[in-house]
């Protein structure tokens, strides 16, 4: 039922463990209630939208000794989204919690790993949760006063003609952008703006190895 195939032919495949995830999700808030007295007793709490589909995610989380031991989520997003945030949830706190460091490394080709695959268009669906954790993170920092550890995502203009920023570069990458042509074919970037060809690449070089080269997590 959900193996299905896009108009390129390209074949689009949910594995079992997706499926598991999708159908029960691990520690989704279920009621307002939940939400409600999550909302008070969260040390972090984080909300982001997806640029690339609108959707929406919360996240709340408990921090204990710089450890993740508890997190908790809800969107309004879709199978792929519901299916890594379960995913991703378990991996952050499971074994008394991952560190807060660790968690920030985790990447979408990790929580796809641990799903036994997810189609690559969906990758940004798993980024979603990546980016609220990031907002719970520096809520928790802001609340504890740890203010020196805040990372604020600045956007920043790479094409200075057509006004195309590093998140448009990001948001294509996320598409399945892998060489320049391909990006150009989504975002226009340089085709007036010559000047910034360099930069673009470099970026593009930058978002492939932050979402798609594979590695280790450990605890
Ligand atoms: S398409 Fe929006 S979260 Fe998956």
């Amino acid at each position: 039922m959900y193996d299905v195939k896009s108009k390129d032919g390209t074949e689009w495949f949910y594995s079992e463990t997706v499926k598991k995830h999708f159908f029960e999700p691990k520690n989704l808030a279920k009621t307002k209630e939940e939400s409600e007295k999550l909302t008070k007793e969260a040390d972090g709490i984080g909300e982001e939208g997806s640029p690339a589909c609108g959707d929406m995610m919360k996240m709340w989380i408990k921090v204990k000794d710089n450890k993740i031991i508890d997190c908790k989520w809800q969107t309004f997003g879709c199978a792929s989204a519901i299916a890594s945030t379960s995913m991703f949830s378990t991996m952050i706190t499971e074994n008394g919690g991952m560190e807060i460091e660790k968690a920030l490394e985790i990447k979408p080709q990790d929580i796809a790993n641990r799903l036994d695959g997810l189609p690559t268009r969906k990758f940004h669906c798993s980024v979603l949760a990546d980016k609220a954790l990031r907002a719970a993170i520096n809520d928790y920092y802001k609340k504890t006063n740890q203010l020196d550890k805040i990372k604020n995502d600045r956007i920043k203009i790479v094409d200075k003609i057509l006004k195309i920023t590093d998140h448009d570069i990001e948001e294509a990458v996320l598409d399945g952008a892998r060489t320049f042509e391909d990006l150009q074919k989504r975002t226009k970037i340089g085709i007036q703006d010559k000047t910034c060809i360099p930069e673009a690449e470099q970026l593009l070089r930058y978002y492939i190895e932050k979402y798609f080269v594979k590695q280790t997590i450990s605890q």
